[in-house]
């Protein structure tokens, strides 16, 4: 993997793009490592004009990233599912791993972007190399506990996106928008057949009748990192339920890589009963997973 511009790995000191934190990090781009705030690509780029592309978000601790193989492994099925050629996984897994170390942060979120490469300006794919990025960027802890709102707006589990994490998030970045006016910072969505799904970039789960519960992947939901730790770890039943069990649960959180398990204690600015002792034994266990660390993650 070459490096464009020369620098010491530990990324520079000018502020990034994003207005945030004083240090930039490497930045992977197409085969390359940059020093942070001069990667740039094209403007016909398909990711830009379609939103033609895949992406991960995983979670960097210390400067390790954590579950990066299942998140590796859902970039993989993403791309699969849309037809994009990843680069190899070894040289991938390796530009996680550099851009991850080169912010000395003690945690950071950092994004895996795969796009279809430079194309013409509107839906059809340009044929070329696709667009690889990753980056990374400083994070605060999400807070213990969240507010929701529903969206009037449903998940289309039939869709050619279903359960794939695609950079076409317009949609969530409109409900997102809708639910921050109502007080809420995530929104729920149902799918189309008025089943819970999912949040913007979250999964729900919710206690039912003593039985902790969270939609099947046939519900349009991703596959998310966390949800999948939560219940080979804590436990938990997949299981459809009507959207309207968010109200009726004595108990719902959210999962994320980003917001871990994080309690609901609003739906649409009704408050409720929260954190609840599920909730507070699954953001336990969490948290000692992510203290601990996956097995894997050391492999
Ligand atoms: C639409 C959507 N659902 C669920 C999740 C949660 O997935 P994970 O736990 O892998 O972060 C995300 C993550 O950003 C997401 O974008």
């Amino acid at each position: 993997m070459g490096r464009a511009r020369q620098g010491d790995g530990t990324g520079g000191e000018c502020r990034n793009d994003t207005g945030r934190g004083s240090v930039v990090a490497l930045v992977y781009l197409n085969g390359a490592l940059l020093d942070g705030g001069v990667a740039t690509i094209s403007v016909h780029d398909h990711g830009l004009v379609v939103g033609d592309g895949v992406f991960e978000t995983a979670l960097v601790l210390g400067g390790r990233p954590f579950a990066l193989a299942r998140h590796l492994d859902r970039l993989e099925r993403s791309a699969a599912g849309l037809g994009l050629v990843l680069p190899d996984r070894e040289e991938l897994a390796a530009a996680v791993v550099q851009v991850a170390a080169s912010l000395p942060s003690p945690r950071a979120r950092l994004r895996c972007t795969v796009t279809s490469g430079p194309g013409p300006l509107g839906s059809a794919r340009g044929g070329g190399p696709p667009t690889v990025v990753v980056a990374v960027d400083e994070d605060d802890p999400a807070p213990p506990t969240v507010p929701v709102a529903r969206v009037p707006w449903t998940r289309n589990e039939h869709g050619p996106l279903a359960g794939l994490k695609t950079i076409s998030y317009a949609g969530n970045a409109r409900a997102l928008a809708h639910a921050a006016a109502r007080g809420a910072s995530e929104a729920i969505f149902a799918n189309t057949a008025g089943q819970l799904c999912e949040g913007t970039g979250s999964n729900v789960f919710v206690v039912l009748d003593g039985t902790l519960v969270t939609p099947t992947l046939a519900s349009g939901c991703l596959d998310g990192v966390t949800r999948a730790l939560v219940l080979e770890r804590f436990g938990g039943l997949e299981r459809d339920v009507p959207v309207e069990a968010l109200e009726a649960a004595s108990e719902a959180f959210l999962t994320s890589t980003l917001r871990g398990v994080q309690a609901i204690v609003a739906v649409d600015g009704r408050p409720v009963a929260g954190p609840g002792p599920v909730t507070s034994a699954a953001a336990a266990a969490y948290e000692a997973l992510l203290l601990a660390g996956l097995p894997e993650d050391a492999a």
